[in-house]
């Protein structure tokens, strides 16, 4: 007869707290964490209090960066598939593993609030000291900006960004320039967009101009969109034109092909569809990181400028100046932003076929 009672579970369970058990300290290497604490003060015999928070803040970005490593490999891993369904559960987790990176930036971005609580004077306490070490030489963060897609030609500096750092270090953040970015892996999903088929028959209801060598529903959007103009805005459509109609694929320059572009912007405009809900939230995040990204960067500038005002940074560069170029030119999701410039009114968007409506899911099949 079969055994009902909870006796044969009892060799899975384990034993709760007590010797022998997983233990908190243990689980969590406490040992590690809680004794990796060597102010350099300390060493030098001239103890400085606000050392011990300097050491923990960095300790502590690092842990983050380290996670968000953990939820972008998985991201890039999900997004290499060849078919990855719009609609799909892995298409779920992506986006939600995107908001937690998002969720993360932002505890990043606040944590500098900590970081000012310390004062100028209590820094340099024990700020000579540190010299020649510096967050420059974090190679985790610049291995992360490699991940998400910024290349070494969009670097500030370009070389400089990898002076500092350890061969071995070098080494990997070469790796993830080398490996496919989430901009390029990006770029290759909206390419292959299901319901945005350029074979397709793409004949809108009323269309106003016809173009040769574009579907006729760009056909129509651009007529819109040229209409939108104000005057001072008219050389817009050139660049429209640059963007979306001359078909290039990616190149130094472009992250993101003409394909790519214009399947982006469709979900922007139609994101009321059920089927561009998720690719939406997507395309959303990534303007998330950006953003939270460029704060953390101009957050952690101004406490530089309050720190050490202009003098130079302990890792070496012109201290603010540098960081304020990294800043403005570091943008990972830059192309993506970009394509707000090219919305048109809601009301003046061209009318979907039928059997694209269908697709997208609003009418019942
Ligand atoms: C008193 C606080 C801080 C000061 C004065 C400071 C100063 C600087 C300076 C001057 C630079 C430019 C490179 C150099 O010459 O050193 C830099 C870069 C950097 N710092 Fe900080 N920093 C502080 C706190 C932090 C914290 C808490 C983090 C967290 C990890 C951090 C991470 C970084 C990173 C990642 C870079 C490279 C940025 C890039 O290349 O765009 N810093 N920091």
């Amino acid at each position: 007869m079969k055994d009902l009672s909870n006796k044969s579970e009892d060799k899975h369970t384990p034993p709760v707290g007590g010797d022998g058990g997983l233990h908190y300290h243990d689980y969590l290497q406490l040992d590690k964490i809680l004794n990796s604490q060597f102010p350099e003060s300390d060493k030098h015999g001239l103890s400085a209090h606000d050392e011990m928070l300097f050491i923990v803040i960095h300790q502590a970005y690092e842990l983050w960066f380290k996670q968000l490593h953990h939820e972008t490999d998985s991201i890039l891993k999900i997004m290499s598939k060849p078919a990855l369904n719009d609609n799909s559960p892995e298409l779920q987790t992506v986006v939600h593993r995107l908001n937690r990176v998002v969720t993360i930036l932002r505890v990043l971005v606040h944590q500098i609030d900590i970081m000012e609580t310390m004062t100028p004077m209590d820094f340099l306490d024990f700020r000579d000291m540190l010299r020649p070490a510096s967050g420059f030489q974090s190679w985790q963060f610049k291995e992360l900006e490699a991940k998400l897609g910024l290349k070494f030609q969009h670097r500030h500096g370009k070389e400089y960004y990898t002076s500092q750092l350890r061969q071995e270090h070098i080494d990997v953040v070469k790796k993830a320039e080398l490996d496919k970015s989430l901009l390029e892996l990006l770029n290759n999903w909206l390419e292959r967009m299901p319901f945005f088929n350029e074979e397709d028959n793409w004949k809108t209801f009323s269309v106003h101009t016809r173009m040769e060598h574009v579907p006729s529903f760009w056909a129509e959007y651009r007529y819109q969109y040229q209409n939108s103009l104000a005057d001072v805005e008219k050389d817009n459509i050139d660049a429209f034109d640059e963007i979306f109609i001359k078909d290039y694929p990616i190149n130094q320059e472009k992250s993101l092909s003409s394909i790519a572009s214009r399947a982006a912007l469709f979900i922007m405009l139609y994101r009321g569809y059920p089927m561009l809900q998720l690719p939406f939230q997507l395309l959303n995040a990534l303007l998330e990181i950006d953003e939270q990204l460029s704060s953390w960067r101009y957050r952690h500038m101004n406490m530089v400028h309050r720190m050490i005002g202009t003098r130079i940074g302990t890792g070496g560069s012109s201290g603010k100046d540098y960081l304020k170029a990294a800043a403005d030119k570091h943008y990972i999701f830059r192309e993506i932003a970009q394509l707000n410039s090219f919305l048109i009114e809601r009301r003046k968007l061209p009318f979907l076929p039928p059997e694209v409506e269908k697709r997208l899911g609003f009418v019942a099949a």
